[in-house]
């Protein structure tokens, strides 16, 4: 009897009832290359295997006990309850002294709080981009950008920095791919995934082109607190402080305090843009979670908790020595966040046990398949030829799984 298991037909269906009901804008959307990595990982790890988990960019350290005990507090004294809008408004009133401490001035009215920064930057984009209009930004770039952009109706565009220059955004680059639809640029440093730190004389630099064409900037720094040479944390404000009527800073507590589960993220910009975004998180999501938010207000007072960026840097040594033993991985050092970048250019074209390594995607996917290594390709990045490894886990691990990689190209053929 035929039916739906009936290997015929299941192939020749074209989609199910389901699927045909999908909207066009929603097929558009990929899903998250790294949360989809994290996922094989987690089914193989508790298949038994030991995974090296190189994929998810999260901390392994703990959320700070203060923090943890005022969320406990916050629900033994119940106030898991709707917040305002925008969020509470003495968090607002924290993070707005936050930004202006760290010098750039912000009244609580230009703070909302959501539920992490992946929201935060949604909101910005369906904020600032009419349908079809372009953000602009460097590659390689964090992959969730694109995905959002378009998520939001606007044209995701991106243009090349290079590991020579450091991965420092160009004026030429930019200027390159300017046209007349576009309205936002975005910037991110220390930058997932090359731990670049973006200068002051780029962010000059770059600023100039901002005031010529008339943009609005946009700045992920959710890794403000972790740069791990003595150059400084510098936003294009800092350099350009005129900007101040057009750039939205966002930033978070999932990677400086190790809160990627709990939801918190923040964004600082102009009141009516704030307000904008408030309009629509009123409407999708009531307001940020609020244990999240009361256990936010103890983070407040230690914005870079000790021994955090002493451990990952130790980290990010290893890595960066682990990596340098392998044959022709050519590794930029990074210098910001908690990734690294390596080119596995050279190796590709060349097979693994008869599979053809074609590029990053099947080299990675031949890594987490037989050495049991996550990590994620370049291509997600717009940088093929590269793979992200996230060094946030044990310095064992650190030295096992790149000794796998090493094993694997070893066996390329
Ligand atoms: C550059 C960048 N921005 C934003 C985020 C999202 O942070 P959150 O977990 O707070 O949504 C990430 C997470 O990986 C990131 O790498």
């Amino acid at each position: 009897m035929y039916g739906p298991d009936t290997p015929v037909l299941r192939d020749f269906a074209l989609s199910t009832p389901a699927e045909d009901r999908l909207s066009g804008k929603v097929c558009a959307i990929q899903s998250s290359i790294t949360l989809e990595v994290s996922a094989i990982a987690a089914r193989l790890k508790r298949e038994g295997h030991h995974v090296i988990a190189f994929g998810a960019g999260e901390p392994d350290l703990p959320t700070p006990q203060p923090v943890q005990d005022a969320g406990i507090d916050a629900i033994r004294k119940g106030l898991g309850r709707y917040t305002a809008a925008a969020g509470l408004p003495e968090l607002r009133a924290g993070i707005a002294k936050r930004f202006t401490d760290d010098g750039y001035p912000h009244e609580p009215s230009e703070v909302m709080i959501t539920a992490g920064a992946k929201p935060a930057l949604y909101l910005a984009f369906y904020a600032l981009l009419n349908d079809g209009d372009e953000c602009v930004y460097p590659a390689p770039f964090w992959s969730s950008y694109s995905e959002m952009v378009r998520a939001a109706g606007g044209t995701p565009v991106h243009f090349s920095t290079s590991a020579e220059m450091d991965f420092q955004p160009t004026v030429e680059g930019l200027r390159g791919v300017l046209t007349d639809r576009t309205r936002v640029l975005l910037l991110n440093s220390p930058n997932n995934p090359t731990g670049t730190v973006y200068t002051a004389e780029t962010l000059e630099a770059i600023a100039e082109v901002v005031r010529e064409r008339d943009l609005f900037v946009l700045t992920d720094d959710i890794y403000q607190h972790l740069i791990y040479t003595d150059e400084p944390f510098t936003n294009i404000l800092d350099v350009a402080p005129d900007l101040q009527d057009r750039v939205l800073i966002i930033n978070g507590l999932s990677k400086s305090h190790s809160m990627t589960g709990w939801r918190i993220g923040f964004a600082g910009a102009p009141a009516p843009v704030i307000q904008a975004m408030t309009r629509v998180q009123s409407q999708i999501a009531g307001s940020p979670p609020s244990i999240t938010q009361h256990a936010a207000l103890a983070a407040l007072d230690d914005p870079s908790p000790a021994g955090r960026k002493e451990s990952l840097d130790q980290r990010r040594r290893l890595i960066i020595a682990e990596l340098a033993k392998l044959d022709r991985v050519v590794t930029p050092e990074p210098r910001g966040a908690f990734y690294i970048f390596p080119s596995i250019a050279a190796h590709l074209g060349k097979t693994y046990e008869g599979t053809r390594i074609d590029d990053a995607n099947v080299f990675s996917k031949v890594l987490l398949q037989e050495k049991l290594v996550a990590t994620v390709a370049g291509d997600a990045f717009g940088a093929p030829g590269h793979i992200r490894l996230t060094y946030c886990t044990s310095e064992a691990d650190i030295v096992e799984g790149v000794r796998r990689l090493g094993e694997m190209i070893s066996e390329l053929k």
